[in-house]
C-alpha cells in the first residue's frame, strides 16, 4: 500500500508559520456572493473543504468596485464586506487550516464593473476585440489609487480574522496586465523595458508587505500566485525567465510562499495526467524546480488536475504543497480519505444531484457544473475557458 505521510508533514512559511499538512484548498471564486458581500451558503459550503487541508484559499476578492471580473465575486473594496468575511474566516480556521483571502483588481477584464457602471480601466487602451466595452488607460492618479486599494483590502483581511492574504498576480488580471509586453504598452515609469513592466506588481507587493509589518502581525502570511509565462500562439507577453526576474524581486522583497498557477486541461476525461506535470519549454525542469532556484527554501505550491492520492503525492515530490480545486469542490473529503487510508472511496465523478448534497451554492453548480455531462465540475463559466497558462 502506497504510503501518504508526505503529505501531512507540515510546511514553514517565510515568516516561520507552520502549516500542518501539503494541501491547499486551491483559490476557487463560486460566483455567488450577493453584491460582493458573502452569503450562508458560501460559509456552508466553505467548511467542510477547509476542514483538513493546510492553507484554505478563497476566490478572488476584488479591492475595489473598479476591478469586479465577475457577479458574485467577493468583495474586499468595502468596510461593510468585513463582517461576512469575518464569518468566513472564522470557519476556514475552525479544524485547523490557515485561512487566506485572495485579493485581485481584473482590469481590463472588469466586465462586472462595467455592468454596475463603473469605468473600467487597464495599463494600455487598446482594442480588445472580445470586450464590449470601453477600457480606459489608468492615469497615475489610478494606479496610485489601486496601490493603497491593495493596502486597505489586506487591513480588512486582518481586521476579519484571515491568517493572511494572497495576491493574485496571474490569470491575466490587472498586475499580470501591466508585466505583460502585450496588454502594457505605457512609455512612463510603468511601462516599456521588462524592469519598468514589473514595476506595478512590485509596488502592490511592497504596499502590501509595508501593511502587514505596519500591523505588527508578524505571523500574517503573504502569499504571492503566478502565472509563469504568457504566450499567445506567436505572441509573448512574458516568458518564464521574465517571471522568474518579478518573482526574485519580490522574494528578495518579502513573501511566504509562492503558488504558480499551471494550465488546467479543460476537461477531466483527457485527464489522465495531471497538467501539473509539464516541463519548462526547452529544459527537463518542471515548473517549481525552475522557480525554487530563485527563492530559496520558500514553498512553492503547484496543483492543476489532481484528483487521485497518486496525483497529490507526486506534486508533493516536486513541490512544498499541492493545491486542489475542482476534486474538493466534487469531494470535501479528499484530503480526510487520504489521511484515513480510504484512498478507494475519493469521489472524482459526480452528478449535478451530488454537487447540491455537497453543498455548493446554487449559483456556483449553475455556472459551473457540465450540465451536459454527468455534472462534472468542468473548467468553463458559462462556456469560456477559464484561464490556464496563456
Ligand atoms: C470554479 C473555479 C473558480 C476559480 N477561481 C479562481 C480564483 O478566484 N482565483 C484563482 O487564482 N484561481 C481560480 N481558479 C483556478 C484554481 O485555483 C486552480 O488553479 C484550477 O482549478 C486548477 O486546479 P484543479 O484542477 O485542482 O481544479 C478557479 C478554478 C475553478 C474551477
Amino acid at each position: 500500500m502506497t504510503n501518504y505521510n508526505k503529505l501531512f508533514e507540515p510546511i514553514t512559511l517565510g515568516n516561520g508559520v507552520q502549516v500542518r499538512n501539503r494541501f491547499m484548498l486551491a483559490p476557487m471564486c463560486d460566483d455567488s456572493a450577493d453584491h460582493g458581500q458573502v452569503i450562508n451558503q458560501q460559509v456552508t459550503y466553505m467548511e467542510p473543504r477547509a476542514n483538513y487541508v493546510g492553507i484554505a484559499d478563497t476566490g478572488y476578492a476584488y479591492v475595489n468596485d473598479s476591478g469586479i471580473q465577475v457577479d458574485g465575486q467577493l468583495s474586499a473594496a468595502h468596510d461593510s464586506d468585513i463582517p461576512g468575511l469575518t464569518k468566513l474566516a472564522k470557519v476556514m480556521k475552525k479544524g485547523g487550516a490557515k485561512a487566506i483571502l485572495q485579493l485581485s483588481h481584473a482590469g481590463r477584464d472588469s466586465g462586472a464593473s462595467n455592468a454596475n457602471g463603473e469605468r473600467v480601466y487597464a495599463p494600455s487602451k487598446m482594442d480588445f476585440p472580445w470586450l464590449n466595452y470601453e477600457v480606459d488607460e489608468m492615469t497615475e492618479a489610478d494606479i496610485e489609487q489601486v496601490i493603497s486599494d491593495f493596502k486597505t483590502a489586506t487591513h480588512r483581511a486582518i481586521k476579519a480574522g484571515f491568517d493572511g492574504i494572497e495576491i493574485h498576480n496571474c490569470n491575466h488580471d490587472l498586475l499580470q496586465q501591466f508585466f505583460s509586453a502585450i496588454s502594457n504598452h505605457r512609455t512612463d515609469q510603468w511601462g516599456g523595458s521588462l524592469e519598468k513592466r514589473m514595476a506595478f506588481p512590485l509596488a502592490v507587493q511592497k504596499a502590501v508587505k509595508e501593511t502587514i509589518t505596519e500591523s505588527g502581525k508578524h505571523d500574517f502570511i503573504f502569499g504571492w500566485r503566478i502565472s509563469p509565462e504568457e504566450k499567445h500562439s506567436n505572441q509573448v507577453g512574458y516568458d518564464v525567465d521574465n517571471m522568474l526576474a518579478q518573482t526574485k524581486r519580490v522574494f528578495d522583497s518579502g513573501i511566504d510562499y509562492l503558488n504558480i498557477s499551471l494550465n488546467l486541461s479543460a476537461d477531466y476525461s483527457n485527464s489522465s495526467r495531471p497538467s501539473y506535470d509539464v516541463q519548462v519549454k526547452g529544459t527537463t525542469q518542471s515548473f517549481p524546480d525552475y522557480f525554487q532556484k530563485v527563492v530559496g527554501n520558500l514553498p512553492i505550491y503547484i496543483g492543476s488536475n489532481v484528483l487521485t492520492a497518486n496525483d497529490a503525492l507526486a506534486a508533493v515530490t516536486d513541490a512544498a504543497g499541492v493545491y486542489v480545486g475542482r476534486e474538493l469542490l466534487m469531494d470535501p473529503d479528499f484530503v480526510k480519505k487520504i489521511m484515513d487510508g480510504n484512498t478507494e472511496q475519493i469521489i472524482n465523478t459526480t452528478t449535478i444531484e451530488h454537487l447540491e448534497e455537497a453543498g455548493l451554492p446554487t449559483r456556483f453548480i449553475e455556472n459551473y457544473a457540465d450540465k451536459n455531462g454527468a455534472g462534472r465540475m468542468v473548467s468553463y463559466r458559462n462556456g469560456i475557458p477559464l484561464p490556464g497558462l496563456d
